[in-house]
């Protein structure tokens, strides 16, 4: 009776977001007591897993933008940890044999890769794993990839998404190539598979030719969690479509409102039900005894940060290019060039409001980018994520830790605590799979039910 009342509640989920270097604030790496070298040391993320896995987080997601940043200007670049990163489905492997309940989730893109390699990665690590993979489905905005994937230019936003949508209906259509039974290994018989169970896909669109089948069995999932991160408006209508776990960096909770309540109408619209879909805005914590002493790590870590990166990391995230200008002058008014993501107009908005210079844009962008950032103790934390999960603007959270592994620690042993004595998250994993962490349904073979 308690068992039921406990699961029938509304719990939130929560990811941890890392890549590169595993801290998200930029120069969270100069500070001694941080992991500098993750992208060197995969120990280091073998400790941070274990950490995630320890608190029952739904999962750790590992981000990526394929090619690093920066290198016509090697001595900025120089001053960042994030030249070097491991490639995540590699790193993700290891880490599913290192934990047995964390999700493992990772960027893949789908403008540099090709459907049926994507479909093979995901489906052989949903099953090595034992069906705890995720896939972050994003379209590339890092314009030093198009360089190495022998092409001038990176591909205009809206084109991005077009190959997007016919993508990832080509994975996951390879996904479902052999049922869920297929595999009878009959030794009397001499059937590995039984012949009824596997299917062509025979897709033909304006992007891919693709026959199938998949040359890997069913996810265990069925499909391995989808994640998408989009924020325009082909962005919203691909996570609408087909994400069960939408990401986005939302700064205020009015702002996040507002977003929950578009996708929920946009997924409603694709004949989808929205409490199917996990809605976990980014939420980057600087923890303190004290609201000063957290205001304190802030501070310690933005007078580390390197401004000419910064500035980049800026123009990257606005479209422009904006090495030139002052950096105590106010924040150039350039037009957008056609990689623009959707997701930076509010702070765009916000630096021109408030009249901040370009160097305090930029340091705010790189801290947290457009993010949520809550600096006070674990009880305003609890009460500002609260106040998210109960008031329509998040189903939980994706964890952005400035610092590892401090902050993720801190965040299982001080934070964690509070949010279970408030009835906000579970004590213990209820499932095996990630599917099952989220709360969200397996799959039918669509496939299979055709025949
Ligand atoms: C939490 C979060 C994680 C993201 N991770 C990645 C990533 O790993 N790689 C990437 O290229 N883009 C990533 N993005 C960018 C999004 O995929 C997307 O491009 C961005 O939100 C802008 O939206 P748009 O693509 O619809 O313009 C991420 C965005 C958010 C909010």
């Amino acid at each position: 009776m308690q068992a039921d009342r406990k699961r029938s509640r509304r719990m939130m989920s929560l990811s941890a977001f890392m890549y590169f270097d595993g801290n998200y604030n930029l120069a969270a790496w100069r500070r001694p007591e941080a992991y500098a070298d993750a992208g060197l040391d995969i120990q280091r993320w073998i400790d941070c897993a274990r950490i995630l896995e320890r608190g029952k987080l739904d999962m750790i997601f590992v981000a990526d933008y394929t090619s690093p940043p920066g290198f016509d200007d090697v001595e900025t670049m120089s001053q960042t940890a994030r030249s070097i990163g491991f490639e995540p489905v590699t790193l993700l492997s290891a880490l599913a044999m290192t934990t047995t309940r964390l999700g493992v989730a990772g960027t893949i893109s789908t403008t540099w890769n090709e459907p049926y390699t994507v479909a093979r990665m995901l489906a052989s690590l949903d099953r090595l794993s034992g069906g705890r993979a995720g896939w972050n489905i994003v379209t590339g905005r890092n314009p030093d990839d198009a360089k190495n994937f022998s092409r001038e230019d990176h591909m205009a936003h809206d084109d991005r998404y077009d190959r997007a949508e016919e993508f990832v209906d080509v994975v996951f259509g390879l996904w479902d190539t052999f049922e869920d039974d297929a595999f009878v290994i009959d030794r009397t018989s001499g059937h590995f598979f039984d012949p009824t169970k596997i299917h062509g896909l025979n897709h033909r669109g304006k992007h891919f030719a693709v026959r199938g089948p998949l040359g890997v069995p069913r996810p265990i999932q069925g499909h391995p969690v989808k994640v998408v991160a989009g924020d325009s408006e082909p962005g919203r209508q691909l996570g609408a479509r087909v994400a069960d776990v939408i990401f986005t960096s939302k700064g205020d909770i009015k702002a996040g409102q507002a977003f929950y309540s578009d996708m929920r109408r946009r997924i409603a619209s694709f004949g989808r039900i929205p409490d199917h879909v996990k809605i976990l805005p980014g939420v980057t914590i600087y923890l303190g005894d004290s609201r000063q002493e957290a205001d304190e790590k802030y501070e310690r870590l933005e007078a580390l940060l390197p401004v000419p990166y910064a500035i980049r990391q800026l123009g990257i995230l606005m479209g422009a290019d904006l090495t030139g200008f002052p950096v105590d002058g106010p924040l150039p008014d350039l037009p957008t060039s056609k990689v623009r993501p959707g997701g930076f107009q509010k702070q765009i908005d916000h630096a021109r409001r408030e009249n901040l210079t370009l160097r305090q844009t930029a340091l705010r962008a790189c801290a947290a980018k457009s993010h949520f950032v809550i600096k006070g103790t674990v009880q305003d934390v609890a009460d500002q994520m609260e106040d998210w999960f109960v008031n329509e603007a998040a189903d939980g959270f994706n964890l952005l830790p400035p610092l590892i592994p401090g902050d993720l620690e801190d965040f299982v042993e001080k934070v964690l605590p509070e949010l279970r004595r408030r009835g906000l998250f579970r004590n213990e994993y209820e499932g095996s799979t990630l599917r099952e962490h989220l709360g969200l349904k397996r799959p039918p073979n669509a496939l299979a039910s055709r025949s």
